[in-house]
């Protein structure tokens, strides 16, 4: 029986760039009960946390089973890996996408209603607290009616992070590698989508994938937004170098994302409620009030989230069906890209 957080006994599976952080996590947050991973690599983590290791989810489950499971394995092995947690009745938390594609996520939230496992998916920027509030100022109608929000993701990647050969290939590329992230902020903030357009180029890279991109959205709600995406522009404006989220990224202190209603606009993540005094007005100075919360790390959040759903204190932030929905706005702005015509959604 689970009494406290730092009893529920997490295992982590894939011990690459974003488990070891996981790992490290959840050894300060709750029991880290195991990592799971066949590579080489993995040893020096499990031996680092002092922890077991297995090559794999069955070695695992054959003599263990942990209260909860965070998958941290490339984006294929999410339908697999998932299912078998799901058959064994464990709480799972999947690293985004939740799957490689559609069908794939609809089949893991089929199995998980069906058994009533919950699954949790790793966009962990909905439990940074400043997303937290931004989304209070919007549900407050401190914007009043919300018109239109803009996101910039514009980044400079160098040219060794494309020396590995799935980074050049269809299922990467900033739309669903980065974008992502984005686009579930979009969902959280405004709704969710109805129908997408949008372009892509691949002209300074070459690559197969898209280096960049531009999308419309219209949301369920009437909003409308507008995306520009690039893993090839020198520049500030990107939620990974302002939101201070990484300590790997040098910070900028730019907003990335806007969301503009007809009493105020939100700069985010900074964080900048911009107003008028009294009636809304060209004419008349706007005011720009700061309503940015104490940092903390939603990584960090997240792990104490995932114990309070093992436990059942919550239901998950996060759930499979929200990744699902997501996913599926990705897909259409793929879709859109390739066949030059809008793409409806549901
Ligand atoms: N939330 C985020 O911001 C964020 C950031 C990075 C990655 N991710 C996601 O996390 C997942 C992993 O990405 P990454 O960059 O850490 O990849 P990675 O390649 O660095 O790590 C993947 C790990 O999984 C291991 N692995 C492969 N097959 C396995 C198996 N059958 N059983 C157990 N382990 C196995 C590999 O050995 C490797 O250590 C992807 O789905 C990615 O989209 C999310």
């Amino acid at each position: 029986m689970i009494h406290t957080t730092n009893k529920v006994r997490i295992a982590v599976l894939g011990a690459g760039l974003i488990g070891r952080r996981h790992a490290e996590h959840v050894a300060g947050e709750a029991t880290l009960a195991a990592i799971v991973d066949p590579a080489e690599a993995a040893t020096t983590v499990a031996r680092d946390l002092a922890v077991p290791l297995f090559a794999s989810l069955e070695a695992l489950l054959a003599v263990d089973k942990p209260d909860g499971l965070i998958i941290a394995t490339p984006n294929q092995f999410h339908l697999p890996h998932g299912l078998q947690a799901i058959e064994a009745g464990i709480p799972v938390l999947i690293e985004k996408p939740i799957a490689d594609s559609v069908d794939a996520a609809e089949r893991l939230v089929q199995a998980a209603d069906a058994a009533d496992v919950p699954v949790l998916v790793g966009h962990h920027r909905r439990h940074n607290p400043l997303v937290d509030e931004a989304k209070k100022a919007i549900d407050a109608g401190r914007l009043g009616r919300v018109v239109a929000a803009h996101t910039t993701f514009w980044v400079h990647k160098p040219a060794d992070y494309f020396d590995v050969a799935w980074r050049r290939q269809p299922g990467a590329g900033p739309v669903f590698i980065n974008l992502i992230h984005d686009v579930d902020l979009l969902r959280y903030f405004c709704g969710d989508v109805a129908s997408v357009q949008a372009v892509e180029s691949n002209a300074v890279r070459g690559n197969a994938v898209e280096d960049t991109a531009v999308i419309l959205l219209k949301f369920k709600t009437g909003v409308l937004g507008t995306v520009s995406v690039s893993d090839t522009i020198a520049a500030p404006w990107s939620w990974e170098l302002s939101a201070g989220e990484n300590p790997a990224y040098p910070p900028t202190s730019v907003a990335s994302t806007m969301i503009g209603g007809t009493l105020g606009s939100l700069s985010i993540p900074d964080l900048g409620l911009w107003s008028y005094d009294g009636a809304p007005s060209w004419w008349q100075p706007l005011q720009r009030q700061s309503i940015l919360p104490a940092a903390a790390d939603p990584l960090v959040l997240q792990i104490r989230h995932f114990a309070d759903v093992i436990c059942g204190r919550a239901e998950p932030l996060m759930s499979g069906r929200e990744g699902l929905e997501t996913l599926r706005v990705i897909t259409a702005i793929k879709q859109a890209a390739q066949t030059g015509q809008a793409v409806g959604i549901g």
